[in-house]
């Protein structure tokens, strides 16, 4: 039977595992979050400003992308031969370890993870040592503004932005001089960054971008 490093043990019945922990718990469940109205969870999620208070209140919570984007990563990540792969929200690192899944198949290589919560990674450093997939994987704790500012590969072959919405052009502007030529861009729930959107739809900009799946944007750098 053929099989792959996400869909054999250690790390699918871990994502298995993560995932149903992260159904049963929503930012609903957050007392303080619960009392805020749908119209400032959208200004605070489209805001540069307040995205540290907005994602403390939900430290506890994974946020994962969805199972569907997960297999995507991994599929994308597989298919454009990756080997260096800069994440902006590492969160629990469900993410990560689908991205971490496929450099392993595709023979090794170096993710780039970012997160400010320093409980996050401690929790995701947990859940990429029980998947087996630690060895591939740097956690970078801080604001992605500095931890991404600086020592990045010459070469990017997959970035995903799943970090502050609002954060998405100025992180991608710290990245793009290092985006190969045919590297691929994965931003969830980019609908929250109209400014990201409009950067990467236009060809003069040097990507092609389409709406891809229920919540992700999909873009390949062309030059
Ligand atoms: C939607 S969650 C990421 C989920 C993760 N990619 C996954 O699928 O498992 C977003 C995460 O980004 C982190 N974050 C938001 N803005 C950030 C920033 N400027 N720098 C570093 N981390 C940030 C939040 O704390 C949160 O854990």
């Amino acid at each position: 039977m053929t099989t792959t490093t996400l869909t054999a043990a250690p790390a699918a019945p871990l994502l298995d595992r993560l995932f149903k922990e992260a159904d049963a718990a929503s930012p609903a469940s957050i007392a303080a979050f619960a009392k805020v109205s749908a119209e400032e969870r959208t200004r605070l999620m489209r805001s540069k400003t307040d995205y540290v208070e907005f994602y403390g209140q939900m430290k506890d919570l994974p946020l994962p992308v969805s199972r569907e984007t997960g297999v995507l990563l991994y599929m994308l990540a597989r298919t454009c031969r990756a080997r260096t792969i800069v994440e902006f929200g590492t969160s629990f690192g469900i993410s990560t370890l689908h991205l971490a899944a496929a450099l392993r198949d595709n023979g090794g290589g170096r993710l780039i993870t970012t997160e400010f919560e320093p409980s996050k990674i401690a929790r995701a450093r947990k859940n990429l040592t029980d998947g087996g997939l630690v060895d591939l994987v740097e956690f970078r704790e801080g604001d992605a503004l500095e931890t991404l500012s600086v020592d990045l590969p010459e070469a990017i072959d997959l970035l995903l932005l799943d970090g502050a919405k609002a954060l998405y052009p100025e992180i991608l502007g710290l990245v793009e001089s290092r985006l190969r030529v045919g590297a691929l861009i994965v931003a969830d729930n980019a609908d929250h960054s109209p400014e990201y959107v409009a950067r990467v739809r236009s060809t003069a900009n040097g990507y092609l971008s389409v709406p891809f799946a229920e919540d992700v944007e999909l873009s390949l750098r062309i030059g």
